[in-house]
C-alpha cells in the first residue's frame, strides 16, 4: 500500500508536468482526486490493511491527497495566468489600417463624361459586351467583306457572335425600337485584339447620338465643343477634320488643342499642337434605313470616344496598360 501511494504520487508529478489546457487538467483532478479517483480508491482500502498499520498509511495517504491539490491549484493558476496573458491586447503594436476603397480612374471619367451629356439633355443607355454581327457591323452599314471590318481586330465568339468591337451597335439597338426624337448616349466596355502602350484588348467608350427633325452638321459641332470644354474643363480649341465611317456622312475626326503643351507642340501631340480625340458624323441614311426611320424627314448625329485616352489625358498618363494592372500603388492617387 505504501509502495502504491508513492508510486501515485510520482506518476501525478510527472504527468502534471504535460498538462497545458485546463481541459487537460480536470480529467487529471477526476483521474487522481475524484470521488471515484485512484487516491479515493486506495483509501478505501485502509479498512483492511492491518490494524498497526493504519494510522501511518492513513497519514500517508493524506499528505498524498494534500499535494496533490496543492499541484492541482498551483497548475490551475499557472494556467490561467497564460491564458490571460495572451488574452490581453499588446499596447505597443502599431494599429490596424482602414483604407477608403475608390472609383478606379477610368471609371471616374466615365461617370463625368456621363453626368455632362446628361446635363445636356441625353439620357444613358447600355447594351450587351457580347454582341451579334449584325448589330456590330451589318446595322452600322458594314456588311460582310467590307475593309471597316479589318480595322476592328475582332474577337469572335462563334460565326455570328462576337465581343463588340464599339459601343455603335447601340445606335441601331435603340433606334429599332424608338422613333425619333431621340437622344442617347451608351457608356461601356469593348473588345479588340490589340495591345500596347496605347491600346488594351479591352477598353471603354461612351458613344453617342441625336436624331430629330432639323439636325445639322452645325448641332454636331456645337454639342462636341461644348462637350469636351466641361470634360477637359477648359475653353479649349476643338478642331473637325474630314474623315470616314460607314455609318456616317459626312463623317469627322475630332481634334482638341494639345492638352500637355497648349498647342505648342510636344511628344504627346507628335509635334502638331493637336490631339485626336473621337470620331463623329452625320448619321448615314443606309442605317436610318435600317432601322426603319424616314431620312427625308429625321437626320441626326453620332460620335463615338474613348474614355482611357480621355482619362490619360487628363491625368497626363503616358501608358494606357497602367490603367489595367491592379496596382494599387498606381490607383490609390486618383
Ligand atoms: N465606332 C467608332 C470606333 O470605335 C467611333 C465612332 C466614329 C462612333 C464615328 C460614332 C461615329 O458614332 O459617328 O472607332
Amino acid at each position: 500500500m505504501e509502495q502504491e501511494l508513492e508510486k501515485l504520487r510520482s506518476d501525478a508529478a510527472a504527468e502534471l508536468d504535460q498538462i497545458s489546457s485546463s481541459g487537460q487538467l480536470e480529467d487529471f483532478r477526476i483521474k487522481y482526486l475524484g470521488r471515484n479517483g485512484q487516491l479515493s480508491g486506495l483509501m478505501k482500502l485502509l479498512g483492511s490493511v492491518a490494524k498497526e498499520d493504519r494510522p501511518r498509511l492513513g497519514k500517508l495517504a493524506n499528505l498524498v491527497r494534500g499535494e496533490l491539490e496543492k499541484f492541482f491549484s498551483e497548475k490551475s493558476a499557472a494556467l490561467l495566468k497564460q491564458h490571460d496573458h495572451s488574452e490581453k491586447p499588446d499596447l505597443s503594436l502599431p494599429g490596424r489600417q482602414r483604407t477608403n476603397g475608390r472609383l478606379h480612374p477610368v471609371t471616374q471619367c466615365m461617370e463625368e463624361i456621363c453626368s455632362i451629356f446628361a446635363s445636356m439633355g441625353f439620357s444613358i443607355a447600355e447594351g450587351p459586351d457580347i454582341e451579334l454581327d449584325h448589330y456590330n457591323f451589318a446595322a452600322l452599314n458594314i456588311p460582310e467583306h467590307h475593309p471597316a471590318r479589318d480595322m476592328h481586330d475582332t474577337f469572335y465568339i462563334g460565326n455570328s457572335v462576337l465581343l463588340r468591337t464599339h459601343t455603335s451597335p447601340m445606335q441601331a439597338r435603340i433606334m429599332e425600337k424608338q422613333p425619333p426624337p431621340i437622344r442617347v448616349i451608351a457608356p461601356g466596355k469593348v473588345y479588340r485584339c490589340d495591345s500596347d502602350i496605347t491600346h488594351t484588348p479591352m477598353f471603354q467608350q461612351v458613344e453617342g447620338f441625336l436624331v430629330d427633325r432639323n439636325i445639322s452638321f452645325a448641332d454636331l459641332k456645337g454639342v462636341l465643343t461644348v462637350s469636351l470644354q466641361k470634360i477637359f474643363e477648359k475653353d479649349l480649341e476643338v478642331r473637325f477634320r474630314p474623315s470616314f465611317f460607314p455609318f456616317t456622312e459626312p463623317s469627322a475626326e475630332v481634334d482638341i488643342a494639345c492638352v500637355i503643351c497648349g498647342g505648342d507642340g510636344c511628344r504627346v501631340c507628335k509635334k502638331t499642337g493637336w490631339i485626336e480625340i473621337l470620331g463623329s458624323g452625320m448619321i448615314d441614311p443606309e442605317v436610318f434605313k435600317m432601322v426603319g426611320y424616314d431620312s427625308e424627314i429625321y437626320s441626326g448625329f453620332a460620335f463615338g470616344l474613348g474614355v482611357e485616352r480621355i482619362a490619360m489625358l487628363k491625368y497626363g498618363i503616358d501608358d494606357i496598360r497602367l490603367y489595367y494592372e491592379n496596382d494599387l500603388r498606381f490607383l490609390s492617387q486618383f
